[in-house]
């Protein structure tokens, strides 16, 4: 109600360079969503089949390659909600987890039946501090185990996905004999999972070039990454993962999944998009689809997406500083390097009128409003902009319409009462 409407914004940000054109061809990233599968599992996040099929509709408008529905064998509702989106999501491979246990992929395989296009994606772990302490295995079981179970979700389908649980952590060489040994058993994708968020990006990038240097059939299988944003370097790190030679992303709406969640999918697909000139990649996203996606997922989860929350969050586009207003009303490419309406947000939610606003925010808000309105004019209802806004978080049209009815009345019939005077109007603020 207090976004507001900016109205001189017409011209096009790819003609008049807002983006700066890609250095090549770009190269095309798949695109895998966790959102029901990671994100879903973590504190908060879950939801019941209806909302699951709400938000896989919404994945496959937004256009996802991969959408990973869930881990089947992790209770019977999970099972379900996979079998209801394969039976009715039929674009995009829709993918279940399983550990590499025969009743897990066996479990997977039923759920994934009505899909036309399916993927199982079977995940062990390779650190030794996870063999160790946690599934108490040695390298060479987890190596057979591996194996096995690539072969046998081959039974099921030609799409296997093979994830190294903690493979950043893990010793390369081993790493490097697993990977190697589930290609040959018919894996398709591997996936490299830096499972608690501790790489840094140049070191993702050369972790994932050295190990498709060093695995002898690695043209054989599609490479790709599963960040974890624990030091907020998912999506650096994704990045960061394609330039070493991955070209499938793992990441999730709003960015959410286990602890800090995975890689924000409306930033990578965007910081690819903006980013051209820089990373010649792109993705088959439908962009403008975004915050929409991102708004159903808060519905659907109650939870809700930080104001400040890059692309979808509802101060991405918004400015309140006088400076930035005057700015944007001039040239929006002043303080903005892409569109709202690319991303699916409102032009509307551009300006907000509050304590910091200037006065050529407000003179166009009402101009919008329909007020035509003399200097002084302007000056009285910007001071009393000012005014208010020091008890609101922001002024909502009505607030503005009361205020220059107010400013238009003669005093005698207001009963007397002054126009409210801000205590101090800083530099900028007041442009
Ligand atoms: O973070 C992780 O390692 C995972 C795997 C199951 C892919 O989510
Ligand atoms: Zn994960």
């Amino acid at each position: 109600m207090w976004l507001f409407f900016v109205n001189n914004y017409h011209f096009d940000f790819y003609r008049t360079s807002g983006y700066n054109s890609p250095m090549s061809t770009p190269a095309r990233i798949v695109v895998f969503d966790t959102t029901l599968r990671d994100g879903e599992q973590a504190p908060g996040f879950s939801m019941d089949v209806p909302a699951k099929l709400a938000v896989a509709r919404a994945l496959d408008t937004l256009g996802v390659d991969i959408l990973e529905a869930g881990f089947p064998i992790a209770s019977p509702a999970d099972a379900e909600a996979v079998r209801q989106i394969a039976g009715e999501i039929k674009r995009p491979v829709i993918a279940a987890l399983a550990r590499t246990r025969r009743q897990d992929i066996e479990e997977a395989a039923r759920s994934l039946e009505p899909a036309e296009r399916s993927r199982i994606h079977t995940f062990l772990a390779t650190s030794d501090l996870h063999l160790q302490a946690k599934l108490r295995m040695t390298r060479e079981e987890c190596l057979a185990s591996a194996i096995d179970a690539v072969k046998l979700a081959r039974q099921f389908t030609d799409d296997v996905e093979f994830s190294a649980e903690d493979a950043t952590r893990s010793d390369r060489e081993f790493l490097c004999r697993v990977i190697e040994s589930v290609i040959r058993a018919g894996c398709t994708t591997v996936n490299l999972p830096d499972t608690v968020g501790y790489a840094t990006p140049d070191e993702h990038r050369d972790f994932f070039a050295e190990i498709i240097a060093r695995v002898p059939n690695a043209d054989k299988a599609i490479f790709s990454a599963h960040c974890h944003n624990d030091l907020g370097l998912a999506v650096a790190n994704s990045l960061a993962a394609i330039q070493g030679g991955v070209r499938q992303v793992e990441c999730s709406v709003n960015g959410i999944g286990e602890r800090a969640g995975n890689a924000s999918l409306e930033e990578l697909v965007m910081a690819l998009r903006v980013r051209s000139d820089r990373l010649p990649y792109d993705t088959g996203i439908n962009s403008p689809a975004l915050f929409a996606a991102s708004q159903l997922l808060s519905e659907v989860t109650s939870e809700p997406v930080q104001a400040n929350k890059a692309i979808v969050g509802r101060n991405s586009f918004a400015h309140e500083a006088g400076i930035h207003q005057d700015g944007v009303l001039k040239d929006v490419r002043t303080y903005e390097i892409m569109r709202p309406e690319d991303v699916g947000q409102s032009v509307s939610s551009r300006l907000v009128l509050g304590r910091h606003s200037g006065r050529h925010a407000v003179q166009s808000r009402c101009e919008a409003l329909g007020f035509t309105l003399s200097h002084e004019e302007v000056d009285q209802i910007y001071r009393a902009v000012i005014s208010l806004g020091e008890h609101r978080k922001a002024i909502a049209d009505n607030d503005l319409r009361r205020i220059v009815e107010r400013v238009r009345t003669p005093a005698t019939a207001n009963g007397g009462a002054p126009m409210p005077q801000p205590e101090a109007v800083g530099y900028g603020h007041g442009v």
